[in-house]
């Protein structure tokens, strides 16, 4: 079996056909993620990627695993993947294609780094983001599993992730429910409708805390219908298809591989899928070091900053760490397979509402893609720090529309705020980083 899936409390999945998650789930206080890992070290395919990167990096998907299981061969699994791009390219305009990573100096030099800079960019992704890597991933399951047709799939955004699933429910044929708030952009309901998604709107109850589009879609999971979602602990599946970003950008930077990597932060799925492609790639020999991973929020909501500081706390209560932090994230870093830290994480996951809850206030800010109020993916997330020598970075308004203005002004790419917001972290640590090599994800295009 090249790949398994299994949650971080030892269970098997809810469904052994639709494994997407822990079947403890809701019965206490643990973290419960379906995890997908490799059985083995797995070297990416080697050579500059291009082509579809779900046929490139297709052995490593669990869908692949399954269908070989089930008797499929290589080339039916490989007509498979074909078959859903040419759909998802009729209904998008384009299917999935490696996406442009390229050097940015006039940009490293607006923003102050002393380095050099990568952008990756993933503006001209399917749906305009890189959410739809996650819900292709889903879709190839979905395809193998033979679900049947009519089962309704449920999504809670109002944004680039329920874009991402209408296009692609709709390439595979599926009914899609999305939840979303009052406030939605007419713009973005018009699009979904006309993709054939059934938008459902959810009021903010008083005295029920958390985002009440999330409540909307877990009762319709619990009615039936399939989390067709960007948030692991709801679908663990969903990380896989985002890791194909990271792959990507190990074998685009393969000759000269990157230092630190900024990555914006909402549910944390994206940050999980980064982190869990670095790591593989790493363990397979393909990447020599981990980057610094820096993951970014705004102060508007930074549930993830948070916990992690919580964590950090409970780790310094146990051993010495030095007040810098780059000092500290180093020592973390080299500590990080110890009994102090390992035990701290066995905490962390045992104990998730002391870490991770939904922030208080309904947030806003420019970078409105990244305000979940709560970090669904953070352990995942915060791993992939602690692991890398990284940090959180919670920044300013400011900064977010600096960025933004920045990245607008020095490079051909039209990204949002919110797909710029990685860039804002490293506005914050411009000055500190002379001559290393720093990559961002330009993650959405501005609509
Ligand atoms: C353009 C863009 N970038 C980044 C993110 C953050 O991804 P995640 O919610 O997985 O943390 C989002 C989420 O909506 C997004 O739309
Ligand atoms: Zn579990």
């Amino acid at each position: 079996m090249p790949s398994t899936l299994r949650c971080h409390c030892g269970a098997e999945p809810v469904d052994a056909v639709l494994p997407f998650t822990c079947s403890q789930r809701g019965k206490d206080d643990r973290e419960h993620v379906l995890v997908r890992s490799l059985s083995e070290p797995m070297a990416l395919p080697g050579g500059a990627p291009s082509g579809n990167p779900f046929l490139r990096y297709r052995r490593r998907l669990h869908a692949h695993t399954r269908a070989l299981a089930a008797g499929w061969d290589d080339a039916r699994f490989a007509a498979l993947v074909d078959r859903v791009d040419a759909a998802v390219a009729a209904v998008d305009g384009g299917g999935f294609r490696v996406t442009p990573c390229a050097e940015q100096p006039a940009l490293a030099a607006a923003c102050g780094h002393g380095g050099s800079l990568w952008v990756k960019d993933e503006t001209g992704n399917v749906s305009g983001s890189h959410k739809a890597r996650h819900l292709m991933g889903v879709a190839l399951h979905l395809e193998v599993a033979g679900v049947p047709r009519d089962t309704p799939l449920a999504i809670a955004s109002c944004g680039n992730a329920a874009l991402a699933a209408a296009v692609v429910a709709k390439a595979v044929q599926r009914p899609l429910q999305v939840f979303i708030p009052p406030d939605a952009s007419p713009a973005v309901v018009a699009r979904l409708e006309a993709l054939g998604a059934a938008s459902n709107v959810c009021e903010r109850q008083p005295g029920l805390p958390g985002d009440p589009c999330y409540h909307g879609f877990v009762e319709a999971v619990q009615g039936g219908a399939l989390p067709f979602t960007c948030q692991g602990p709801d679908n663990g599946l969903t990380i896989e298809g985002g890791q194909t970003l990271a792959w990507e950008l190990v074998e685009q930077l393969r000759a000269q591989p990157l230092d630190r990597l900024f990555v914006q932060v909402g549910g944390g799925a994206l940050a999980s899928a980064v982190a869990a492609g670095l790591q593989e790639a790493f363990e397979a020999g393909d990447l020599p070091q981990l980057p610094r991973l820096h993951l970014v929020q705004t102060q508007a909501a930074w549930p993830l900053a948070r916990a992690t500081l919580r964590l950090v706390d409970h780790i310094a209560q146990r051993m010495e760490l030095p007040t810098g932090f780059q000092d500290r994230a180093d020592v973390l870093a080299s500590a990080f397979d110890g009994p102090v830290v390992q035990d701290a994480l066995a905490w962390a996951r045992s104990a998730r509402s002391w870490l991770m809850w939904p922030w208080d206030d309904a947030p806003h800010s420019v970078a409105h893609g990244i305000l979940d109020d709560e970090t669904y993916d953070w352990y995942a997330a915060a791993v992939g720090m602690l692991r890398s020598g990284g940090w959180p970075l919670v920044v300013t308004e400011d900064q977010l529309i600096r960025a933004q203005r920045l990245a607008r002004a020095h490079t051909p790419i039209p990204v949002d705020p919110t797909g710029s917001s990685g860039l804002a972290g490293l506005l914050e640590l411009a000055g500190t980083m002379p001559g290393e090599r720093v990559g961002a994800l330009f993650t959405g295009v501005e609509r």
